[in-house]
Parts: structure tokens; C-alpha cells; sequence
């Protein structure tokens, strides 16, 4: 087994050592700051989390899996900022901002492809599993994107519908990491699939919680702007349990239809929505989903045959995603 100190070493040592190209430097000076300003990286742990259950030696094949998915997941997080119009992001100024949308399309692009070129470096035998669990879920990632952007225009999107999107744009990568780590370790079949659905349930989870503290976090600790989710309408847990639960729909409609265009007006409409939450406690409601779905991952590794050191591994793994305030 690999314990947690190790890892944390190793995606230091990794990130910090990580080459891409040099010129043209409008390319991939955008692909190294956002490798730099790091973020949290639970993608690379998670996937170094769930091979060392099995392996005690690092090797390449690995390191390349862990990197390529935390350079996936930044190439999503470029292309997401354009979307969501965000300027900030990891306590920076996105890419977009900092240089401009074409930029940020391309380099994006590029960084997508570079996942590629690590993945395809891997030699076990886990090669051709890896590749086709990473395609899948690097088309579900778009399909969840293309979802919750579509659902910035409808007011009747229900919890079910919610539930997918989320699986999709966020979900299944976690997913994915967990279960890529799984594979290259060379573990049977059935733990490979108990890892994905932990993976995808702490994913549940993760997103909720990034909901959550979109509303509720403090933009010091969480690195984006608060209340970018309500000036977008986007159908946020939040959001979509308030529709649920208000008994006054024309008060909820009414904040919702409030303009966001200035920074004031954006200030107003937060306020606002914000204490639609407070008052209808959907914040309350968030935490305790938050909870449920990190109960479900675990649920999930439960009779898989993992030692009780290695689900208590998992345990630990899940517990500090989502006691997370960034
Ligand atoms: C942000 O992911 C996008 C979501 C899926 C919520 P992270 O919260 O993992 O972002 P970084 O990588 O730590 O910045
Ligand atoms: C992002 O969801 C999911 C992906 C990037 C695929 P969000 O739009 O909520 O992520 P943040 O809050 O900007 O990090
Ligand atoms: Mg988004
Ligand atoms: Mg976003
Ligand atoms: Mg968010």
C-alpha cells in the first residue's frame, strides 16, 4: 500500500517537474499557469489513492495516468470559464481573461491532446482499458457541459435531470480517476467497478458541495467568484431544491428574473437569491446531500474484498473531499 504522504509527495514531484512544449509561447504559457496555480489536484490523488490499494511501487505508467487526467481536467476547467464568463478561478485570473477566449480555445484544445500523448505512453497491459474508460468519459464531460448549459434558459428542470448532468460533467471523471489507478495496478475486474462507482458517488458529492460553496463559500478559500451559479441562472442543487420546496413560486421567479448586468444589479440578485436559500434552509438540505452521497461511495467498496485498511484508506479519501471549503 501507498500511504497518503507519499502521494502527496509524488503529484508534488510530478507537477512540478512536468514538461510541455515551449513555442509558441501564446500556446503554452497559458497550459503552464494553469498547471502553476495548482488547485486541489484530487484527481492525479485519487488515482494514485486507488493503485496504491494495490501496488507499493510507483512507476511510469502511473505518474502518466495521474498527470493526464489533471491536465484533462485543467483543459475542462479553460474551456469551462469561457463558458460560465468566469474571471477568476484557483485565486487567478482564468485564462481568458488573462490573455483572451481564443487563447483559451486553443490552448485548451491543446491540453486535451496532451492528456493523449501521456496516455498512450502507458505500457501494461491495462493500456487498452484505459484508453477506452477515458474516452467515454472525456465524451460524457461534454455531454454533462452541453447539459448544464442548456439548462441555463429552462426554469423546469427537475432533480432527475440535475442528477445526470452532474454525473456527466463531473462525476464521471472522478470516476474514471479512481478506476484508471485500479487498472493500471492490475486489480480484478469487480474492485476495478467498485472503485468506479466510489469514484462517481464522491464525485456526486464533490459537485454538490462546489454548489454549495459557489452560494455559501468564501472567495479567499474557494479561489472563483461567489455566486457566479445564481448571476448565470444556473440550475444549481441549490437551485433546483429551492424549486422543489418554495410554497412561493412568484417570489423565486421574480429574484431569478432579477437583471444581472452591472456589478451592482449582480450583488442584488445574489442577495436575494441567497436568502430565498437561507430561508427555504436549502443550504442545510445541500450539506446533508453532500453527506449521502459520500455515505453511497463507501457503500459502494463495501464486500469488494479491500482489507479494512484499504477501505479505510478510501474512507479518510472521502471524508476530506467533502468537509473541503475550497
Ligand atoms: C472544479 O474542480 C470543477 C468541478 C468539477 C466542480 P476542482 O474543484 O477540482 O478544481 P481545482 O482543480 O481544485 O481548481
Ligand atoms: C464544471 O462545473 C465542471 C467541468 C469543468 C467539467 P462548474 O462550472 O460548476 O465548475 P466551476 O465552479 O467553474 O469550477
Ligand atoms: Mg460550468
Ligand atoms: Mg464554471
Ligand atoms: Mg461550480
Amino acid at each position: 500500500m501507498i500511504n497518503e504522504q507519499r502521494i502527496k509527495e509524488t503529484i508534488r514531484g510530478l507537477f512540478d517537474g512536468i514538461a510541455f512544449e515551449n513555442d509558441p509561447a501564446g500556446l503554452y504559457d497559458p497550459l503552464r499557469y494553469m498547471i502553476s496555480i495548482g488547485g486541489k489536484r484530487i484527481r492525479p490523488q485519487l488515482c494514485l489513492t486507488s493503485y496504491g490499494l494495490f501496488r507499493n511501487k510507483i512507476g511510469e505508467d502511473i505518474l502518466q495516468a495521474a498527470a493526464a487526467l489533471e491536465v484533462f481536467h485543467s483543459f475542462t476547467l479553460i474551456h469551462d470559464d469561457i463558458m460560465d464568463r468566469s474571471p477568476l478561478r484557483r485565486g487567478k485570473e482564468t485564462v481568458w481573461k488573462k490573455w483572451n477566449a481564443d487563447t483559451a480555445i486553443l490552448s485548451g484544445d491543446v491540453m486535451m491532446i496532451d492528456s493523449y500523448k501521456r496516455l498512450s505512453r502507458i505500457r501494461s497491459r491495462a493500456h487498452g482499458a484505459v484508453m477506452d474508460l477515458f474516452n467515454t468519459t472525456a465524451a460524457q464531460v461534454c455531454e454533462g457541459q452541453q447539459y448544464d448549459m442548456e439548462f441555463e434558459t429552462r426554469d423546469d428542470v427537475t432533480m432527475a435531470e440535475y442528477e445526470r448532468m452532474i454525473g456527466l460533467k463531473t462525476a464521471v471523471l472522478l470516476a474514471c480517476s479512481a478506476k484508471m489507478g485500479a487498472l493500471v495496478a492490475g486489480a480484478p475486474d469487480a474492485v476495478c467497478d467498485a472503485l468506479y462507482n466510489y469514484g462517481y458517488q464522491l464525485g456526486m458529492a464533490f459537485q454538490v458541495a462546489d454548489d454549495y460553496l459557489d452560494a455559501f463559500g468564501d472567495v479567499k478559500v474557494f479561489g472563483k467568484p461567489i455566486g457566479g451559479d445564481i448571476v448565470n441562472n444556473k440550475k444549481s442543487w441549490l437551485m433546483i431544491r429551492a424549486c422543489e420546496k418554495s410554497t412561493d413560486r412568484p417570489a423565486l421567479q421574480q429574484a431569478l428574473a432579477l437583471p444581472a448586468g452591472t456589478a451592482d444589479e449582480q450583488a442584488a440578485k445574489i442577495d436575494a437569491v441567497k436568502r430565498i436559500y437561507t430561508g427555504l434552509a436549502v443550504d442545510e438540505d445541500a450539506k446533508y446531500e453532500i453527506l449521502r452521497y459520500s455515505s453511497l461511495a463507501l457503500e459502494a467498496i463495501q464486500g469488494t474484498g479491500l482489507s479494512p485498511i484499504r477501505v479505510e484508506a478510501m474512507r479518510r479519501f472521502a471524508e476530506k473531499l467533502v468537509g473541503r471549503a475550497k
